[in-house]
């Protein structure tokens, strides 16, 4: 093979290239240009090592930083005097230290050797499992390996083919010994490495040739003990490059520790690291020249910062979040909104007549409010669609219509399979994203980050404020090239200016929302109601504390209730209204009466210096006043901060809720 990218001993040098990409055309759009570093965090949850240190807390330690992401097992896999050695269990990592603490790592069957504890291993994978195919249990754990043992993988995404290769394979003698689709992988490798007969990343090159699905994907070889090799494909992978070693991993979390040096993964290619040094290949074994890149990424910015989980640090970091979000792009001296991203696709934009707004969970509501805030303040017509129906309903794309994809890790694979979908209906498409160079902002035609830096907790908080205020800034912009006049743009670019500081008002309540939190987290059903700018926010606020606390709630249009809704209304249920300064505000207290009348325990957000809403409520918590279509920004917040307070309070594991993942890559 060709000379590698990166050579440890040529020069003693790296290649540093800072990740400043800009978006020169639609078919290189990497980033959208105003980025100046890469605070990227992506999904899932591998790592791999290889170097002159020994591996296994290297690799342990890597998983940590990734466990936030998916982690309903474990496993690791090391090579120690030319035999792979396993070591895997469901639950979480501690289980896993622990296991190797008790029990140190066990070969697998086929070479059941003892272990030797003087010598150390330099090169292993691991891996944190969000099962897709099997029991989360220790069989269907990763890593897998082949028939012979020698062969041992770790593997994010779904093997769509899996059952067709499977049955293949059985055939020809293969003995599975799990339910995933992933194990396919080690035992196709075995079938075309032929023993050793085939080159062995030649072997795994062709295994690729034949899935189809989605892989972030590290296999070790223990006949191969000087290399590590990596392959992408729908799901990320970013190669660390250090000194005389590689780190191999889906999320940057598990890299900086060691080097800020990285070469970054694109769909369908092959990596080999090892003792000459790191190639990248494409499945057809031509080499493809990378850039070492700088990841800017700290660990500071990853570690939990005094705050008992990420999910709180998150939250009290909105001010400072908001204002990076804001940061170069309200030019309160020349009046205008500046946003980078879109200049490429500026002419287009003026002629839009039609935005769809796309995304899951949390960043769909987000995509609500942006529905809401293009009509009213852009007065262009819009809707939002779930990203996962979007793309299977052959929508109609016309003309001048603009889809927003609006996603946090930019990996979501219904928004992105959405996005692809209206891609090649000729839609224009734009990005709302906070990973920087994730694939839906390399896939979109242009886009505004977030620039709130890592999001860790599962549960999204400074994703949402700063996704809504983007869709402010993308409204304001949009409104201003057709009838938002001067006057009332400046009015709306002073406001946001503003919200940082009320953001940081609010947080100040978080006592008062945990003694709330406290006296209603018995109760297994609540209800959030709002309307207009709220009602997205009636739904966000019933997410969260879903999500965290297993508390069953709802989110309604705060009229809806009479049509049914009441009839859950018991004694004690705690009801949370939206009940902030707005044309429907006396609606809302007459839907606060109704509930009040039938024993509900009435939770009020309200505007600060409203005097009347304490005669109705049991508690209110105030917001600091600003226009109405900013208000979700601020009435969120409290919502944010009663889930949490119910999970501590429910002794839920708030960063790592049962069943969920921080990114969901399958469909
Ligand atoms: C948010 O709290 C959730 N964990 C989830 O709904 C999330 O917002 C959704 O999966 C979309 O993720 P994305 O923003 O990374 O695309
Ligand atoms: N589909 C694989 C499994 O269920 C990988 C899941 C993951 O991405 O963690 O094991």
């Amino acid at each position: 093979m060709d000379s590698p990218i990166h050579n440890p001993s040529a020069s003693g040098h790296q290649i540093h290239c800072i990740a400043t990409f800009t978006f020169n055309s639609r078919k290189t759009n990497l980033n959208y240009p105003d980025i100046l570093t890469d605070k990227s965090n992506s999904m899932c949850g591998i790592v791999g090592y290889i170097g002159n240190k020994p591996a296994e807390p290297i690799l342990i330690e890597g998983l940590k930083r990734l466990e936030y992401r998916g982690y309903d097992s474990v496993g690791i896999a090391v090579i120690r005097d030319g035999k792979i050695y396993l070591q895997k269990c469901p639950g979480r990592i501690s289980n896993l230290e622990q296991q190797l603490r008790d029990n140190p790592p066990a070969a697998p069957a086929a070479n059941n050797n003892p272990i030797q504890e003087s010598t150390k291993s330099t090169i292993g994978i691991a891996h944190t499992r969000w099962a897709t195919h099997g029991k989360a249990n220790k069989v269907n754990a990763h890593p897998h390996t082949d028939c012979s043992g020698k062969i041992a993988i770790v593997h994010n995404g779904i093997i769509e083919n899996y059952a067709s290769l499977k049955q293949v394979l059985i055939e020809k003698g293969h003995q599975f010994t799990s339910q995933t689709d992933s194990e396919i992988l080690a035992h196709l490798i075995e079938e075309f490495y032929q023993g050793g007969k085939v080159d062995f990343v030649q072997a795994v090159q062709s295994a690729l040739r034949e899935v189809s699905g989605t892989y972030g994907l590290a296999v070790i070889c223990a006949d191969q003990p000087d290399i590590l090799v990596a392959a992408r494909k729908g799901s990320p992978l970013i190669v660390g490059v250090g000194a005389d070693e590689y780190i191999v991993a889906s999320d940057a979390a598990a890299i900086v520790a060691h080097t800020a040096n990285v070469v970054y993964l694109n769909d369908n290619e092959v990596a080999v690291a090892g003792k000459d040094g790191l190639k990248t290949l494409t499945l057809d074994n031509a080499l493809i020249s990378k850039q070492v890149e700088q990841i800017e990424c700290s660990l500071e910015e990853i570690a939990l910062g005094g705050y008992e989980h990420f999910m709180l640090k998150e939250i009290f970091e909105q001010p400072e979040c908001l204002r990076n979000t804001l940061r170069g792009r309200l030019n309160l001296q020349d009046e205008t909104i500046q946003l980078g991203g879109l200049t490429e696709v500026s002419k287009e934009l003026i002629k839009i007549r039609r935005i769809i707004l796309t995304g899951c969970g949390t960043a769909w509501h987000a995509g609500l409010i942006g529905e809401y805030l293009f009509e009213d303040i852009a007065k262009i017509p819009a809707e939002v669609e779930y990203a996962s129906e979007l793309r299977y309903r052959n929508p109609i794309i016309e003309d001048a219509t603009a889809v927003i994809a609006v996603s946090q890790s930019g990996e979501t694979a219904d928004t992105l399979s959405a996005l692809r979908e209206v891609k090649q209906k000729g839609a224009l498409t734009l990005g709302v994203v906070n990973v920087v160079g994730s694939s839906i902002a390399r896939e979109t035609d242009a886009g505004v980050y977030l620039h709130v830096g890592p999001e860790i907790g599962v549960a999204s908080t400074k994703a949402f404020t700063a996704q809504i205020t983007v869709l402010a800034l993308i409204s304001l912009y949009l409104g201003r090239r057709r009838f938002l006049s001067q006057a009332t743009l400046q009015y709306y670019m002073e406001q946001l200016s503003a919200i940082p500081d009320k953001v940081e008002e609010v947080l100040q309540q978080s006592d008062k929302i945990a003694q709330i939190a406290r006296e209603c987290y018995q109760h297994n059903n609540w209800l959030f109601l709002g309307r207009g700018y709220n009602y997205p926010i009636a739904l966000e606020g019933a997410l969260k504390l879903k999500e965290i606390s297993y508390i069953h709630a709802e989110g309604l249009p705060a009229a809806e209730m009479k049509h049914g809704p009441i009839a859950l209304i018991h004694e004690g249920m705690p009801v949370v209204f939206l009940a902030t300064r707005c044309s429907t505000y006396e609606k809302i207290l007459g839907n606060i009466q109704e509930v009040r009348a039938r024993g509900g325990r009435i939770i009020a957000i309200a505007t600060r210096g409203d005097g009347s809403i304490t005669k109705y409520a049991d508690d209110v918590l105030f917001i600091p006043d600003c226009p109405v279509p900013l208000t979700p920004i601020l009435t969120v917040v409290p919502l944010q901060l009663l889930a949490y307070h119910a999970a501590v309070a429910r002794g839920c594991d708030v960063d790592k809720p049962r069943n969920l993942a921080k990114s969901v890559t399958v469909e």
